[in-house]
Order: structure tokens, then sequence, then C-alpha cells
């Protein structure tokens, strides 16, 4: 398959190439298109057939569910059963970077849950992934548009490096802004539960519909399948550090001389070979992905993290370094 890519316009899509991706969802194949955190992988979210092509194309697990993008909160009212604590949430954070997990209407097909009774909806604050909803005129599933296991992508590019020749179009509207996905919540039970962190931070949540637990060991690992499965890791060994300590303390690295590549936000130790420093933690959850795919082409054999603070996107950042670093499939033993 060749893999065509449209350049469009964020503000002002146009209406050749939306009619084109849309024409592709209606016909049960495959477009990657933006969103404001990162490019998704979507098909038709009521086709079977459509959506088991993105497991195809992604090499991903089938039991791990996918999130339903949707225009609006009308349309999610026909994914899946709202109440009134999941339309405040919709009301305060869409669109943007939230999704939510709420019991899931008849006639989402089990290829889309995963066999959960749940199904994970979210309205994206991009305008080119509203049009093409609308234009498709179905709801639209859509993971992050990498290989099973690898950094998501923030850029057409890094969808290039990991799905050529696997999806038929990839709308390409420059670099996204928030960089990592969306925070996913679980508003099924007595009190919401974050399942992962994102671009929705935490303690804006926690404001708005509060408590917000977080899920502990097995528990998590029950309700949000993804978190089962190794996640963001770049083909590179990752060593982390606290926030402030990358020079002083003296990380434990793979032998003496090992060529060292560095990502965070305080400046770079002495001698390291290659360097992606950012200025706040916005900017570091908006150039992790793409920092770590260009590190691991630097030359160097590990890459050392620093981890940001807990605060704001910051818990998401630390999350995808954590996930990053634990070479070994499987949960994180402690939440980061
Ligand atoms: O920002 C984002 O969320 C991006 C863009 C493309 O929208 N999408 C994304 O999708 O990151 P994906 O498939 O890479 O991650 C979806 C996460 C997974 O961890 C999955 O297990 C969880 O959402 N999820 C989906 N449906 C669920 C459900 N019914 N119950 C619990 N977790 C669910
Ligand atoms: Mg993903």
């Amino acid at each position: 398959m060749r893999t065509e890519i449209l350049a469009v316009d964020r503000e002002n899509p146009g209406e050749g190439p939306i009619r084109r991706a849309a024409g592709i969802i209606r016909g049960g194949g495959l477009v990657v298109f933006p969103t404001e955190t990162v490019y998704g992988l979507g098909a038709d979210a009521l086709s079977p057939e459509a959506v088991r092509k993105i497991f195809q194309a992604k090499g991903r697990p089938a039991d791990n569910p996918l999130i339903v993008h949707v225009e609006d909160k009308e349309a999610a009212a026909l994914v899946g059963q709202l109440d009134e604590r999941s339309r405040r949430l919709m009301d305060l954070f869409w669109p943007g970077p939230l999704t939510l997990v709420i019991r899931a209407a008849g006639g989402i097909p089990k290829e889309v849950t995963g066999g959960l009774d749940t199904v994970a909806v979210r309205m994206p604050a991009h305008p080119v992934a509203i049009s093409l909803i609308k234009s498709s005129g179905v709801p639209i599933a859509a993971p992050s548009a990498n290989r099973s296991g690898r950094p998501s992508p923030t850029t057409a590019g890094a969808v290039l490096e990991d799905l050529k020749g696997r999806v038929e179009l990839i709308l390409d509207a420059g670099p996204t802004a928030v960089g990592v996905e969306s925070t996913v919540l679980d508003v099924t039970g007595d009190h919401p539960v974050l399942l992962r962190p994102g671009g929705v931070s935490l303690e804006d949540l926690d404001e708005a519909a509060g408590p917000v637990l977080l899920p502990t060991g097995s528990e998590g690992e029950g309700r949000s399948p993804g978190t089962r499965y190794r996640h963001y890791a770049p083909s590179l060994p990752v060593i982390l550090v606290e926030a402030g300590k990358a020079r002083t303390e003296r990380p434990h690295l793979p032998g003496q001389g090992a060529r060292v590549a560095y990502v965070g936000m305080s400046p770079p130790p002495a001698g390291v070979m290659a360097v992606a420093c950012f200025t706040s933690v916005e900017e570091y959850a908006k150039g992790l992905f793409s920092a770590l795919r260009e590190l691991e082409r630097s030359g160097a054999e590990v890459i050392l993290a620093e981890l940001p603070m807990r605060e704001g996107v910051g818990l998401a950042v630390r999350d995808r370094l954590a996930r990053a670093a634990s070479g070994a499939e499987g949960p994180l033993d402690h939440w980061p």
C-alpha cells in the first residue's frame, strides 16, 4: 500500500483533503489524523472490520481497547451512557485532552471495547479532527498512530517511520500542541479513577469532580488494559533521575565511558553526547516523544532522563518516562 501525505492547515483544513479522508473512513479504511495530543490512527468505530485493521497496522494486542473520537457531547451520548458528572466534565474540559470511560451503548463493537462493558470517549480540540469526524458521519476509533510499543507520534514524520505502507492517508497539520496523550478517567464508579495521566491535570480534575482516585496494582491493571503493555519505548535503555539530580547523583550507567544522551529540564551533566533540554514542563511534554525518537538516532547507548515534578502535565511526563524505562512488559509496580 502506498501511503499518501496531505498537508492541511490546522485552522482551515479545506474541503478537498477532508472529503478524501472521510471517504476512506466511510469505505472502511484507515486515516492518520492530527489531534491536540498526538496523531491518531482512525477507522469507523461502528465497523468491526475497519477497527480490526487498526490492530493489524499497529501490531496491537486485541484486548487493548480504543478511544472513540466524537464531534460533541450529543454524539458521545450515542456511544455510551452519560450521567450528570460525565456531562459536567465534558462541559468543563471538552474539546480537549480528557478521555472518559463510561458504560458502553449497545452497538459499539467488541473490537473497540476489548470486550469490556465500558467505552472510552473523547472530543479532540483540533479543527482537522473535528472536520474529519463530522464529514465521515461516524464516530472514529483511534489509538495513537505508532507501532505498538513505540513512542506516540507528534509529527507526520514520526507516523511515517512507524506506519509507512500500512495506512492509505496521513493528514499532516504539523507538530501537535500537547505532545502527551489524553488523560483517561474512569467515571463508572462512585469516585472517578485516573487510569492514565495526560493533557488534563489531576489537580484540575480533582477540583471539578474530586476526590479522584489513583488505581493501585492489580486494580489498575484490570481497569485500564493499556497499562499492562510496555509503552512509549525507545530502542535504547532509559535511566531515570529525579528533578535537579542529574549533575549531583551519578546515575548508575552501564559501564564506564558509555555514550549517554540526556533529556530533561535542568542543564545536562558534563560529557553527554546528545541533549534535548526544555524550559518548562509544558515544553517537555510537547517535545518528549520526538526527543526520544531523535536521541535514539544520535549514536548514544543509553538515555538519561530527568523526571519533572509531579505537578500539572508533569505527572504524565513522569508516567511516560517510567514506562519507557521499565524494560520488561507489565504494569509499573508503583505510581511514578
Ligand atoms: O490523546 C489520546 O488519547 C490519543 C489520541 C489519538 O486521541 N489516543 C491514544 O489512544 O492515546 P491509545 O489507544 O494509545 O490509548 C488509549 C488508552 C489505553 O491505555 C486503553 O487501555 C485505554 O485508553 N482504554 C480505552 N478504552 C478503555 C476502557 N473501556 N476501559 C479502560 N481503559 C480504556
Ligand atoms: Mg498509544
